[in-house]
């Protein structure tokens, strides 16, 4: 199996275009490296790829990813379809920059199928297939293993009467080489059953939004509130019920990669001593364009 991550950070990107916090302005001034919204390229026989999410950069990151350039014919593409872990808009907008695909599979919990903006667009552009992906999948060399992570819905399906889950984890394995990724960008909480679905993992990619509760206050002087940030459901790395307490009990052969970073986070500053934390808990900061082979 072969993974391209995409992309690492969360909604907004790093730098956000609006906000002049000390990790966009680093970003910005060139003294830590910018980082695009989270999304993963994952193919079991390094032919057929298929993305997790669809993140508002990914124009930017197709076309800079040799393995997913098109050819040799010349309308021809790697890309087979995309699996989504929810249905926010930073996880779901880049399947408009996909309408140019003739044919794409598109896998989602039921709830995000029924309510996710794009396919009622896209699908007066292209006959894709859009499929529940409750039950699991078997493709190309690649079982996909399903967790529900919560019921967490994005804004705009405030109201829709849909049953959960909105939220969930896929769990890659290669049928040949037994290498298996997890990949969890948004934990509400460390949800049922994530340790055994965890277990024996390779690498597990995981939501690393915030380091703490109050951080999107701190950052921008008050400016964005606690109350949003919670409002977002992202369980933060520390503190005693956080996501390192968690992978700090848990050193194996696993690799933890924080990925969908927020850019107030300050784990984005090499010199802090959130990131400092990180390290001694045994974690790592995903970054863009790494290439993992499973
Ligand atoms: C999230 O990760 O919680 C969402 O992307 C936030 C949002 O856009 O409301
Ligand atoms: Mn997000
Ligand atoms: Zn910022």
């Amino acid at each position: 199996m072969r993974i391209v991550v995409l992309g690492t950070a969360a909604g907004g990107g790093v730098p956000q275009w609006n906000c002049a916090c000390g990790n966009c302005r680093a970003a910005r001034e060139g003294s830590t490296a910018p980082r695009t919204q989270d999304c993963l390229a994952i193919s079991g026989d390094g032919t057929e790829w298929y993305l997790v999410n669809a993140s508002p950069d990914l124009r930017h990151q197709l076309t800079t990813c040799a393995a997913l350039a098109p050819g040799p014919g010349p309308r021809q593409t790697p890309l087979r379809g995309v699996f989504l872990t929810d249905g926010e808009l930073d996880h779901t907008l880049g399947l408009f920059q996909l309408k140019e695909a003739e044919g794409l599979a598109v896998w989602a919990p039921e709830a995000v199928l029924g309510s996710v903006p794009a396919r009622e667009i896209v699908v007066s552009y292209r006959p894709w297939t859009w499929r529940a992906s409750n039950d699991g999948v078997l493709l190309d060399g690649l079982r996909v293993d399903v967790l529900p992570v919560s019921d967490k819905r994005p804004k705009y399906a405030a109201d829709v009467p849909a049953e959960g889950p909105w939220v969930v984890a896929y769990r890659f394995t290669d049928l040949v080489t037994g290498g298996v990724l997890v990949y969890a960008p948004c934990l509400a909480r460390w949800p049922d059953g994530f340790d055994e679905f965890c277990a024996g993992a390779d690498y597990v990619l995981l939501d690393g939004s915030f380091h703490e509760p109050g951080e999107m206050a701190t950052a921008t002087h008050g400016d964005v509130g606690s109350p949003a940030q919670r409002g977002m459901g992202h369980l933060p790395l520390a503190g005693p019920h956080g996501s390192l307490a968690r992978i700090g009990r848990r050193r194996g052969r696993t690799r933890w990669l924080y990925t969908h970073v927020n850019n107030t986070n300050p784990v984005l500053d090499p010199t802090s001593a959130a990131h400092a934390a990180v390290i001694e808990a045994g974690a790592e900061i995903a970054t863009d364009g790494a290439v993992l082979q499973l």
